[in-house]
């Protein structure tokens, strides 16, 4: 099983690493990391850690086995053909979001090219936005 998911992963933390140890569980894991450009234009500031050194760590993480850039920012679509997985799998936070909006993509695409979406139990107190706010003291 191939597994695409997608994230900024500034700051990396283990909510990251519990979303990627599960989806390792499922098979190989090709992380789409979103470009700085594309966080600074979404999220309205640049992450602390540059691409460079966000794909770095996780790299080095044992549950990933590629990191791509997110090339279509909010078209996830591009990425995600050409990483053609088998599942696509990201935090349970999103399904009360409208992941579907965010990713760019409908449920009959999705079903039209066979790739499964899959939610990921989300880690309860921890995130980047959590830490940047204990680091505040
Ligand atoms: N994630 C998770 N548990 C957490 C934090 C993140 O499962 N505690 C998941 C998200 O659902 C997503 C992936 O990790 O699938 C990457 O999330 P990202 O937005 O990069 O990290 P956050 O810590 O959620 O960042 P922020 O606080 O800026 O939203």
């Amino acid at each position: 099983m191939l597994i695409y998911t997608g994230g900024t992963f500034d700051l990396f933390h283990s909510g990251h690493v519990n979303l990627l140890a599960k989806c390792s569980q499922l098979g190989r894991v090709i992380v789409a990391l979103n470009t700085d450009e594309f966080i600074a234009s979404y999220k309205g500031k640049v992450p602390v850690m540059s691409y460079k050194e966000r794909k770095s760590v996780l790299e080095a993480c044992r549950y990933v086995d590629e990191v791509v850039p997110n090339e279509g920012g909010s078209d996830s679509t591009v990425t995600i053909l050409k990483v053609n997985p088998d599942i696509i799998a990201i935090g349970s936070d999103w399904a009360r979001r409208d992941y579907y909006l965010q990713m760019g993509f409908t449920q009959d695409w999705l079903d039209a090219r066979g790739y499964s979406l899959i939610y990921i139990p989300y880690t309860q107190g921890i995130s980047t936005t959590n830490l940047k706010a204990r680091m505040q003291g």
